[in-house]
């Protein structure tokens, strides 16, 4: 997946769920210059994430998607991620678990951000987790997608300090904001 700068931008899609601040936060990566990836899609599973306000902000494509029926969901948004030439999936918050079939299709293309220090706290709620084991650090990780959840190869990560004082908010806002500096600096990691 490497290139080099000066290369034409790999066309990505954004997957959320929720709030979108790493979407807004990998679109204004998108629009530097040297920027190795180009936004060209929002998909959603939820019809109310606060995130899609940004599809109309930045005029890009968005997707809502209805996930009850989880095959014809993915089959009709692998349709869409072809016909635009996708190249890579950002997941950013994205609540659902792609199927195997799924990232077959899209092999090494799809990465995930997540919430800690993986190995560590796989799943949802992980800086309550982390507070509750005492951990001195915490942080996030970006790594490929594979069919185990949070599990595939990382592919960069970066360490907070937790303090005596951290609840799960006050953590959850110090991770986050690494986490805007993570996604883009391990994109540019797999693509340049
Ligand atoms: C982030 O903490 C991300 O690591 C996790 O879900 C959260 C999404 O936040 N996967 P936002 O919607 O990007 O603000």
């Amino acid at each position: 997946m490497k290139k080099s700068i000066g290369l034409k931008k790999t066309r990505s899609a954004v997957f959320i769920s929720g709030t979108g601040s790493n979407l807004k936060n990998l679109i204004k990566f998108s629009n530097k210059k040297n920027s190795p990836i180009s936004i060209e899609l929002i998909v959603s599973n939820n019809k109310k994430a606060k995130g899609l306000k940004y599809s109309n902000q930045y005029e890009i494509k968005k997707e809502i998607i209805n996930f009850k029926n989880y095959k014809l969901a993915e089959n009709k948004i692998l349709k869409i991620l072809m016909k635009k030439k996708i190249g890579l999936i950002c997941l950013a918050g994205f609540m659902k678990i792609l199927s195997r079939n799924f990232i077959k299709n899209f092999s090494g293309k799809i990465i995930n951000i997540h919430p800690s220090l993986l190995p560590k706290y796989k799943g949802l709620n992980t800086h309550f987790r982390a507070i509750k084991n005492k951990e001195k650090f915490s942080g996030c990780t970006v790594h490929f997608v594979s069919s185990k959840l949070d599990s595939g190869k990382i592919i960069m990560q970066k360490k907070v300090k937790i303090t005596r004082n951290d609840t799960s908010f006050s953590l959850k806002r110090k991770v986050l904001k690494k986490e805007h500096l993570l996604y883009p600096a391990a994109i540019k990691k797999i693509l340049y």
